[in-house]
């Protein structure tokens, strides 16, 4: 009797770990598929003019937001400039079911992806709203894939190592967010 409560208890025990494993992984795997690695911030609505402008896109260029949020940056890039074609990559389902909505009118292409596995080789232009440690492990990426020439403007963040060639500053009195522009041209 009392081996058989024992043996119970070990395997009570056992089923209990097991569940709370399957819990833990259950959990951390809902936080990507909810939000991706970096937090959905939309770029600040003041500073979404400056960012296209320092884009300096033209009717044939192709524009990634890698890490698009809800797509408004390129809904702002697509409807300034006529031809513009938007790419954008996002991870995290709720923003890219927003950008789905709002972008569904437009020559915008979202794609639930994490961009790191994707294939940016057709971008002429490249948005980021992401933290440096990101954009360090995205580097290399763009280098390798993108043409030369290709411009890409960071909100906020810089890209270790390269240089940028101009920094445009958005600060506003009292908004810790959107202070800089980086501007850099591979
Ligand atoms: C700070 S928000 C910027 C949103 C948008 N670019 C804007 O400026 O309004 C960063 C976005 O990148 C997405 N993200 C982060 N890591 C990603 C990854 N590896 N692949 C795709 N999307 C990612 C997040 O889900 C989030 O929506």
């Amino acid at each position: 009797m009392s081996s058989n409560y024992l043996l119970g208890s070990v395997f009570l025990i056992l089923i209990l770990t097991l569940m709370l494993v399957w819990l833990s992984m259950f959990l951390l795997h809902m936080r990507d598929f909810l939000t991706g690695d970096v937090p959905f911030i939309s770029t600040r609505k003041r500073v979404v003019s400056q960012v296209i402008d320092a884009l300096q896109l033209s009717e044939s260029s192709i524009l990634y937001d890698l890490g698009c949020g809800n797509g408004s940056i390129l809904e702002h890039a697509v409807t300034k400039i006529k031809g513009v074609r938007g790419i954008g990559i996002e991870n995290g389902i709720i923003p890219f079911l927003l950008a789905k909505i709002y972008t569904r009118k437009l020559s915008i292409e979202v794609i639930r992806d994490n961009f790191f596995k994707t294939n940016i080789s057709p971008a002429t232009h490249i948005y980021v709203y992401l933290f440096t440690d990101v954009l360090g492990k995205l580097a290399p990426k763009i280098l390798q894939e993108c043409k030369k020439g290709t411009r890409v403007v960071s909100c906020d963040y810089e890209i270790s190592d390269w240089v940028p060639i101009k920094i445009i500053d958005t600060t506003k009195k009292g908004d810790k967010l959107a202070r800089k522009l980086y501007v850099y041209e591979i």
